[in-house]
């Protein structure tokens, strides 16, 4: 189970994982891609109301010998000075960001009756970093880190920081203004922002 397999680091997680034959993904998200064994709930994860719920998610994942759950869908955006931010903007960052992976997680437990084989919680540097503007993500990326240690007490978890990478998110730094902004255009400018199809690799 993969959130935010549209594009991205979440799309090249979901194909690398499908080149095991055993493996299905089942996408959440607004929007997946065509692959046999891919299926997508779609679903917008800044509305949690519109989440499956356990009910939904036991059948989905009948059968399976080993549920591995991706967090990996995120948004970068509203990047400014706090004073200066979206609310709107800033509720749905908390949504996507930290909302959707606690209720996700917990519904699936509910449907599973047993913790996932694996949990994968694609985190960020900027976590555990002040990074000048970035504050809605920072502080939803470091509250997740929190709540899978907790998970992380009873089953196996995995906290990863896939570093910078060429992906939407870039983009959305790079047309944003803040401190320091100069560092994300350098490395697009130099050309050494990773693939996310060798991120996800290594990370699979
Ligand atoms: N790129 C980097 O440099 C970098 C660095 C460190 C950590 N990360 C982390 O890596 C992960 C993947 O990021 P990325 O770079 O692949 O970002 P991306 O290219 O912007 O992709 C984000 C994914 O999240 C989904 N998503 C966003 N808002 C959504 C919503 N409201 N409902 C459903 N899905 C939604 C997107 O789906 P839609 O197509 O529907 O929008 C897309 O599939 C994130 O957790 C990010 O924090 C990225």
């Amino acid at each position: 189970m993969i959130t935010g397999v549209s594009r991205g680091l979440g799309r090249a997680l979901a194909e690398r994982a499908l080149e095991d034959p055993h493996t299905w993904v089942l996408g959440i998200g607004r929007s997946g891609f065509e692959h046999e064994r891919l299926r997508l709930r779609a679903c917008d994860l800044s509305r949690p109301e519109g989440l499956p719920g356990a009910d939904e998610l036991r059948p989905l994942l009948e059968g399976a010998e080993e549920v591995v759950l991706i967090h990996n869908a995120a948004v970068v955006e509203p990047i400014g000075p706090i004073g200066e931010l979206d609310s709107a903007a800033v509720i749905d960052a908390v949504n996507v960001n930290f909302t959707s992976p606690m209720l996700l997680t917990n519904e699936l437990v509910k449907a599973l009756g047993r913790y996932p084989e694996k949990t994968l919680y694609i985190s960020s540097g900027a976590a555990n970093r002040v990074i000048d503007g970035w504050s809605a993500y920072s502080a939803t990326k470091r509250g997740c880190e929190e709540f899978f240690a907790h998970l992380a007490q009873r089953a196996l978890v995995e906290i990863v920081n896939p570093g910078v990478m060429d992906t939407g998110m870039q983009v959305a730094v790079r047309a944003a203004t803040f401190e320091g902004q100069e560092r994300f255009h350098a490395l697009h400018e130099r050309g050494e922002l990773p693939d996310p199809a060798t991120i996800a690799a290594k990370i699979i």
